[in-house]
């Protein structure tokens, strides 16, 4: 399997807690490399462009609300398998069904405010990283 990469964002939810090292560390000790990394504040322009495939769903406005609702750690992850492994270290979207040390069963509060967002496929992945970060900004 060869080296990949990721996106991720760090939630509100998270940087409210002030959970944003203890996350960094989790991602660290799953053997990704944290490449790329911003504390920002998204407009709603950007968490509505960043969510558009969900804007048919009920809790769309609520998803875009929360994101823009405070800071966001906005980063690009690198390792192999980076992908499948990020959504192993998150765990499940509810924190009700996360298994145990996962990143939302340790931090998440609800489905909504659920500590993280990780890419579903590499694809989805680089049109993602696109969105926040050039590739000057990425340093491996
Ligand atoms: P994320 O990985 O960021 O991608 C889409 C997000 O939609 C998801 O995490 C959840 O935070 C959010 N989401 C999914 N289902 C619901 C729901 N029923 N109510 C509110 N938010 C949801």
């Amino acid at each position: 399997m060869a080296t990949q990469r990721t996106f991720s964002i760090i939630k509100p939810d998270a940087t409210a807690g002030n959970h944003t090292g203890a996350i960094n560390s989790l991602i660290e000790k799953a053997g990704l490399r944290i490449v790329a990394q911003r504390r920002v504040r998204m407009t709603r322009e950007q968490a509505e462009r960043f969510y558009a495939v969900h804007a048919e769903r009920p809790f769309y406005e609520e998803l875009v609300s929360f994101m823009i609702s405070g800071p966001v750690v906005v980063q690009v992850l690198e390792g192999e398998d980076a992908v499948a492994r990020y959504r192993e270290v998150m765990g499940a979207t509810n924190p009700d069904e996360a298994a145990p040390g996962t990143i939302r069963k340790l931090f998440a509060r609800s489905v909504g405010e659920n500590s993280v967002h990780g890419s579903d496929a590499p694809e989805t992945a680089a049109e993602e990283i696109v969105q926040f970060f050039s590739e000057a900004d990425i340093v491996g």
